[in-house]
């Protein structure tokens, strides 16, 4: 018996010893020491042993069970062990590769031109509306003060959907319904897409953006537009720029002034970005014609009012110093990252 016992414990250490998983290591445990286990079947069989060598026996019997155990706890902790380290090697971060480039989506320069217009001109105390960019003939020109034989009004100028139906050439219209809609003081821009009859070049464009402004209210005069104006281009071109007013003439303003910024690349010296001007025209602008306003319901009398009009590609092209119109709606994304 004794013999046996040292077998049985032979034979689970080796089994013990080859076991590559706690799920071996359990098949071998229920091998020797379960309930029909080798070990627990000789010590049933005990009772055939004479009273004289049964406690020696017995005692062999507990030593080779616990032994065994302990072995099993043992080789149980290190394969755990071992399977946590390889874990961890399997895991590990090698922080030296070089990283995934993200890309991430980018405004357009003209959206970005025209969020920081509205930004301006919300910190002003105007208020953002927006026209249909398919447009009445009426609100396009004629409320606009426009002569019935004005060049822009042919159809090689502007795109008619019917004779009194268009594409509108300007966001100007969007003036007109400001104040057929509202009892002065208004106080609005507008931006959005104009269409013109014209080719694709690098200054021209069919499709285009412009932002309008309106303000009307009594004693609204000149100095409240340069006011504003000069603002305007402080924030959008820096602080130290200065604006000039030119005569000019819009059929929908009396007096009207094409606006020029001091060049804020030469700070008004001269260079190649201003063609040695030192100022670069920006926008239109006027004081809001009696009969604009009398065509809207206003009384000229009691009212006065100013609107200006610039175009957003113009201020983007200058403002990114982008030489060609085309870039803007090619959607290079080469070109567009770059804002
Ligand atoms: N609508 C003019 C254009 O498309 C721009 C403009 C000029 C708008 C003077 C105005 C203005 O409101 O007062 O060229």
């Amino acid at each position: 018996m004794r013999e046996q016992l040292e077998n049985i414990k032979k034979l689970a250490s080796d089994d013990i010893q080859s076991s590559r998983s706690d799920a071996e290591l359990d098949a071998v445990r229920v091998k020797y020491l379960g309930k029909k286990g080798l070990l627990t079947g000789i010590l049933r069989g005990m009772g055939q042993i004479s009273p004289e060598e049964r406690p020696v026996i017995g005692a062999l019997a507990n030593t080779v069970r616990e032994e065994l155990e302990k072995y099993i706890e043992e080789k149980s902790l290190f394969l755990r062990e071992k399977e946590l380290s390889e874990k961890l090697e399997n895991e590990k971060l090698d922080v030296t590769l070089p990283a995934k480039k993200k890309n991430i989506g980018k405004l357009h320069p003209i959206s970005l031109v025209e969020n920081r217009m509205r930004e301006i001109f919300i910190g002003m105390g105007f208020e953002v509306v927006e026209g249909p960019e398919v447009e009445s003939a009426y609100n396009n020109f004629d409320a606009l003060n426009a002569p019935a034989d004005h060049p822009s009004r042919d159809y090689t100028d502007t795109f008619y959907i019917s004779t009194d139906i268009l594409l509108r050439t300007q966001t100007s219209p969007v003036q007109i319904r400001a104040m057929q809609k509202k009892k002065p003081p208004i106080r609005i821009i507008s931006p959005g897409r104009v269409y013109r009859v014209d080719e694709l070049d690098s200054t021209h464009s069919p499709v285009f953006h412009q932002l309008e402004g309106l303000v009307i209210d009594k004693n609204i005069n000149m100095g409240d537009l340069k006011g504003t104006l000069a603002l305007f281009a402080r924030a959008m071109f820096g602080e130290r720029t200065k604006t000039r007013f030119r005569p000019h003439n819009f059929p929908f303003t009396e007096p009207s002034a094409e606006v020029d910024v001091s060049c804020f690349v030469c700070g008004g010296k001269g260079c190649r970005f201003c063609k040695s001007e030192g100022w670069i025209e920006i926008l239109g602008a006027g004081m809001v014609h009696p009969n604009v306003l009398s065509g809207c319901g206003i009384d000229p009398e009691v009212y006065t009012g100013f609107a200006f009009g610039v175009g957003l590609e113009r201020v983007a092209l200058l403002k990114y110093n982008i030489d060609d119109l085309r870039l803007l709606y090619e959607n290079d994304i080469r070109f567009l990252e770059q804002f």
